[in-house]
């Protein structure tokens, strides 16, 4: 082959593959065009911002560093749910916390995956789900970090969702704080020691002060979306949580692992509300486990005086009272209107506190740093 020829036939192919190049991109501009401006059409949460929604970023785009082949092909997919969605729930299109998109400019981001268009468009279809808020009380005990891990790693397959992790302490505990950076959940992390007057009664109302407090954030910091009060020794679908994003007021649900009854369950008539299904009703309105409801975060703004009581046994009920006026017909009935257990109230058997490493036995081995990173007294 001559210099000549060889140079026609290497200019033919660049010729060729720009052809095809600008084909393709003439191509996906076209379909993007078919979406919304995603900036303008969303409704964004201006209220919040929180930068531990970061963490999940780099996760996501740890995810994404797929071929761009493969990207636009997921994208065209999502693109075809999103115009089905717009077609289908126009109204559950408006909610956004736009998260991705804000902090990818923000955080310097230490992953290597390209920010191109695509993701952009992809990750705020994502967001175009109600944000969930969980909130979940923990205290120092030997099964903490454990608790934590399990229910951080369900929370893990959510999209779109805040975890407010609450500890029962008058300071964040270091390992807590350690254990949810890793786990990287978008997360808030925060404190509220029960008051002392509480501590001495014999059924201690645990949670109460952390679950308030979560309320109090949300009052500060949300506007729409639902909660979800979840406790770290629990056992949870998550299917769940895709069905009370969409709460218009108060949802419920079966729980499964409550009393004798094996389930504590809202008992469903003619697909209406008659009563509940409890081991233990206590003269209780709504006798219902705090896995077993959720509500909109705007349905407790309407509220303003809600709030949990200190008070052993009636925690949910004390709380769903508060959130008078609520008709009984306006109770959404979750899970295949009732029929499946989707969540259980597993409980953690109690484990002894670690007994003090010999550390002049031990000096210089794994242990002392392994011993460092149990939950002590
Ligand atoms: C609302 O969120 C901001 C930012 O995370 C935080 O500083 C503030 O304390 C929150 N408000 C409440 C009442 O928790
Ligand atoms: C609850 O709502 C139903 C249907 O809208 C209505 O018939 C009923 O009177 C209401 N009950 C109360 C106590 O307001
Ligand atoms: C710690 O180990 C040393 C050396 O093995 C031993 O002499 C000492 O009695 C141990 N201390 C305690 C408190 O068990």
């Amino acid at each position: 082959m001559t210099l000549k020829s060889s140079a026609r036939l290497y200019l033919t192919i660049f010729l060729m593959t720009t052809c095809i190049y600008m084909v393709l991109y003439q191509y996906h501009i076209s379909r993007t065009q078919i979406l919304p401006d995603a900036s303008t059409e969303i409704k964004v949460d201006s209220k919040f911002h929180s930068k531990d929604f970061r963490l999940v970023n780099r996760q996501q785009l740890g995810h994404e560093q797929q071929s761009q082949q493969q990207e636009q092909l997921q994208q065209h997919k999502q693109q075809s749910q999103y115009e089905q969605q717009q077609k289908v729930e126009p109204e559950k299109i408006e909610y956004s916390l736009e998260t991705l998109d804000n902090t990818r400019t923000v955080a310097p981001s230490s992953s290597t995956s390209t920010k191109s268009l695509s993701t952009s468009t992809t990750t705020s279809i994502k967001n175009a789900l109600p944000p969930l808020y969980i909130i979940t009380p923990t205290y120092k005990r030997p099964e903490q970090l454990a608790e934590l891990t399990r229910l951080g790693y369900t929370l893990k397959h959510v999209s779109n969702l805040l975890w407010l992790v609450i500890e029962d302490s008058k300071t964040p505990s270091e390992l807590v704080t350690k254990r949810l950076h890793h786990i990287a959940v978008p997360f808030i992390h925060l404190v509220a020691p029960m008051p002392e007057q509480y501590r001495k009664s014999k059924a201690m109302p645990r949670g109460v002060s952390n679950r308030n407090r979560g309320l109090e954030w949300l009052r500060a910091n949300a506007t729409e979306g639902v909660f979800y009060f979840a406790d770290d020794d629990n056992t949870y679908d998550i299917s769940i949580f895709e069905q009370m994003r969409y709460t218009k007021k108060v949802s419920m649900w079966p729980v499964g692992l409550v009393t004798r009854l094996g389930v504590s369950s809202p008992i469903v008539r003619n697909g209406q509300l008659d009563g509940f299904y409890d081991g233990w009703i206590g003269g209780r309105k709504y006798p219902v486990d705090m896995a077993g409801f959720a509500v909109s975060v705007k349905f407790l703004l309407e509220r303003p005086n809600a709030k949990m009581p200190y008070k052993a046994g009636y925690e949910e009920d004390g709380f769903l009272k508060s959130l008078s006026p609520l008709n009984k017909t306006e109770i959404e009935l979750l899970a295949s209107s009732c029929t499946e257990v989707l969540t259980w109230h597993t409980q953690t058997k109690k484990n002894p506190v670690a007994a003090k490493l010999n550390v002049t036995k031990y000096s210089g081995t794994n242990l002392l740093k392994l011993t460092e990173a149990l939950v002590g007294k």
